[in-house]
């Protein structure tokens, strides 16, 4: 079974991940801001998304492939501060048009913030954001950055898609 990786971040967080996913599946993985590469031409799909604003950084690119992307397994990772949670699961499907979320296998990784790497702006952005984020320990990672980049936490992932193989050769 032919498989692939797209993603969009902008950090290196989620690259880093589909890197990792990559090299432990051996799936090709393609960034969707510098590549052609066609869905369509795969079987399944992995989807990587950083999660900024509490949206989905990929949503545009799922709109505008939605034809293609039918009808095939897709694992969806997200990647953002927040842990897994029913909030986050709302992110992701208020990201996606109705009832597209549905269609993904969801697995929630969390990412890396470091302040030295956004602009001046966006570090004013936060600031502001943390001051008015009522929940602490997200307020405490807004206002100082945080790192919970894991490898292991891919492991879900990888699971999915050994499963995908063993059903496709036992079929
Ligand atoms: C401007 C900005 C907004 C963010 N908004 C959210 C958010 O709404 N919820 C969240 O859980 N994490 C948020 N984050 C954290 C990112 O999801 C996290 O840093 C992620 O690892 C970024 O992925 P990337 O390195 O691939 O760009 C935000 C980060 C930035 C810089």
């Amino acid at each position: 079974m032919k498989g692939a990786i797209f993603f969009s971040g902008k950090y290196g967080s989620t690259e880093q991940y589909a890197n990792w996913i990559a090299e432990a599946t051996g799936l090709p993985v393609f960034d969707i801001k510098d590549t052609n590469a066609d869905p369509s031409e795969f079987e399944y799909l992995l989807i990587g998304s950083s999660i900024i604003y509490f949206k989905l950084t990929i949503r545009k690119w799922i709109r505008a492939n939605l034809s293609k992307l039918e009808g095939r397994p897709m694992i969806l990772f997200s990647v953002s501060g927040a842990g897994p949670s029913e909030k986050l699961n709302r992110w992701v499907a208020n990201s996606l048009p109705s009832g597209v979320a549905s269609h993904f296998e969801h697995v929630a990784l969390r990412g890396r913030l470091d302040h030295s790497k956004v602009s001046w702006w966006v570090r004013q952005m936060l600031r502001i954001g943390a001051l008015f984020n009522s929940d602490p320990e997200a307020s405490k990672d807004e206002r100082y950055g945080f790192d919970y980049m894991d490898k292991e936490s891919i492991e879900p992932i990888i699971k999915m898609i050994q499963k995908y193989h063993t059903t496709q050769a036992t079929a």
